[in-house]
Parts: C-alpha cells; structure tokens; sequence
C-alpha cells in the first residue's frame, strides 16, 4: 500500500510546491511508482509537472464534491512513473461548499483509498493556510513531511502546526506522524541560517532530514518549463538535493517496515 505523504507548513512560499514536485519526481526515478496530488487552489504543483492550466481537465474538486473516482483523474506525466492528481481553481469554495457534509474532513482520505495500491508514495501538495484543503491531507497522511525556511519567522509557526497535528491526531488520524523536516533555500553561510536550524534541531531532533535544499536557481527554473529540475537539469544542485531527500525517505520507509515486521514476529 502506498504510502501518503503530505508536503506542508501554512507559512507561504517556503518550498512546498517545490518540494512536493521534485521529491515526488525522485522517487518516480527510483522507480516507485508515485501519484503527486495537488491539494492547492493555486495549481502550482498542477502547472509545475506540465497540466496545462487552460485546459479542461478533470481535477480534485470533481473527486471531492462529487465523488468522481481518482483513478478517472490522474493523468500521466512527462516523468516515467510520475502521476498527477490536478488541482483547480474551484477549489478555493471548498470550505463553504462542505461545511454542512458530516465527513468533510474524510474526502481526501476517501478519494485516494482505491488508487492507493497503484502507487509505493502519494504527495500531497497543501495550501499555506490550516484550511479544510489542509484538514482533508493531513487526515488521509500517514507523514508529514514539512519544510522550513531557517529564518527567525520559521519558528513562529511551529508551536501552531504542531498543535494542529495533534489535533488532528487526537479527532481523525491517529496513526498521523512527522516524517520529517527538511530544510529549504538554505544557506549554511550564514549565522541566522546555522542559529534557526539549531532551535528547530530542539523542537524535532532526529525528524530533521540530513539533506538540505539550497537556494538553486534551477529550483526556481524548472515549473516555469512544466518540468521537475529532474527534466530540465539534472545536474543542478538543486536536482541532487531532491534525489538525495528521496533515498532518505525511502530509507525510512524501509527501516519503518521492518521495525514493523520485527514488531509482529515478536
Ligand atoms: N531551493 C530553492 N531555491 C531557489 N528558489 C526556490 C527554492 N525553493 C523554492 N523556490 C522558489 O521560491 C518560491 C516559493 O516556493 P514554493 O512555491 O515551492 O513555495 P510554497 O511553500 O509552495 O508557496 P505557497 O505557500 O504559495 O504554496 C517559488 O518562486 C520557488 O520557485
Ligand atoms: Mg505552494
């Protein structure tokens, strides 16, 4: 069964929808099958792997209101392996479109149930708001993995998400852990850089990812071209971090797995 990772913080613009593409294109080219959603009113990550946004396609608001099956919306991308689940701009009225549904917070989780053995991972692109969009990944995530700016108001918005996922822990989704944070647009130069990892080390310890994302112009590059840095430069250093952060996270999951198994033979 694949599992579901949600890319997210509700600070905006500190590297989620880049994340989200190129982690999910790294492990595509690890040969994982892997099913990119975006959960986005904003279609970045849907732009970013290609989906031409004029087009009419089908997209997430369909599955979620009404109940459209995934499997009729994904569409295949330029990377082998890769999938994208689009988003749209209808998207932004799914709050007051749902407030009145008893499983509101569950369409997400519900929509991906039956593709979910078509895929090794599910990447979830979020929104940078703690918005229903958001509620509904981290409900259907087992992970999260959340990437941080290290600058001073990385730190603000930590004590908030993680008190978001606690709750959701505690309502809907219990088995919901941090898989990891990984560090974005960092510069390990600076003083401010080194001080902010330091702290975030004390908030999360050992969740921290080894990888970190430099600040890449090719990074920056690449969904201008409908293309994952994979596709359009796969020497940059932007491209290594992201294949790097992708064998750490199949790493994990590999030890996950048989710290399960050990787990049940005992
Ligand atoms: N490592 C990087 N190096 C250079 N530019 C980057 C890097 N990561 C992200 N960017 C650029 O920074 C901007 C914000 O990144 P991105 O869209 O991934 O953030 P986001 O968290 O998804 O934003 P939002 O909160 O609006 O969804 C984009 O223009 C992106 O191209
Ligand atoms: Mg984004």
């Amino acid at each position: 069964m694949g599992r579901i990772l949600a890319i997210t913080n509700q600070k905006g613009g500190v590297g989620k929808t880049t994340t989200a593409i190129n982690l999910a294109a790294s492990l595509a080219a690890a040969d994982i099958p892997t099913l990119l959603v975006d959960c986005d009113p904003q279609c970045n990550a849907s732009s970013g792997v290609g989906v031409d946004r004029q087009g009419d396609y089908p997209n997430l608001y369909q599955a979620l209101v009404d109940g459209r099956p995934a499997v009729e919306i994904c569409q295949k991308t330029e990377v082998d392996g890769l999938f994208v689940l689009p988003a749209s701009r209808d998207l932004v009225g799914i709050n007051l479109e749902l407030l009145e549904q008893q499983d509101r917070e569950f369409r997400i989780r519900n929509a991906l149930r039956p593709v979910l053995n078509s895929f090794g991972f599910i990447v979830l692109d979020c929104p940078p708001a703690l918005d229903l969009l958001t509620l509904n990944a981290l409900v259907a995530a087992d992970g999260l993995v959340i990437p941080m700016q290290c600058e001073y108001f990385a730190l603000e918005g930590v004590s908030q998400l993680i008190q978001t996922v606690e709750a959701v822990k505690a309502n809907w989704n219990p088995g919901l852990e941090v898989e990891g944070v990984v560090f974005t647009q960092f510069d390990e130069r600076t003083n401010l850089s080194r001080q902010v990892a330091d702290n975030l080390r004390g908030y999360f310890g050992d969740r921290i990812f080894q990888t970190t994302i430099p600040r890449n112009v090719r990074l920056a590059e690449a969904p201008s071209y409908g293309k994952p840095v994979l596709l359009y430069d796969v020497r940059s250093r932007g491209a290594e971090a992201y294949l790097q952060l992708a064998q750490e996270v199949i790493e994990r999951e590999h030890s996950r797995k048989s710290a399960q198994s050990t787990g049940a033979r005992a």
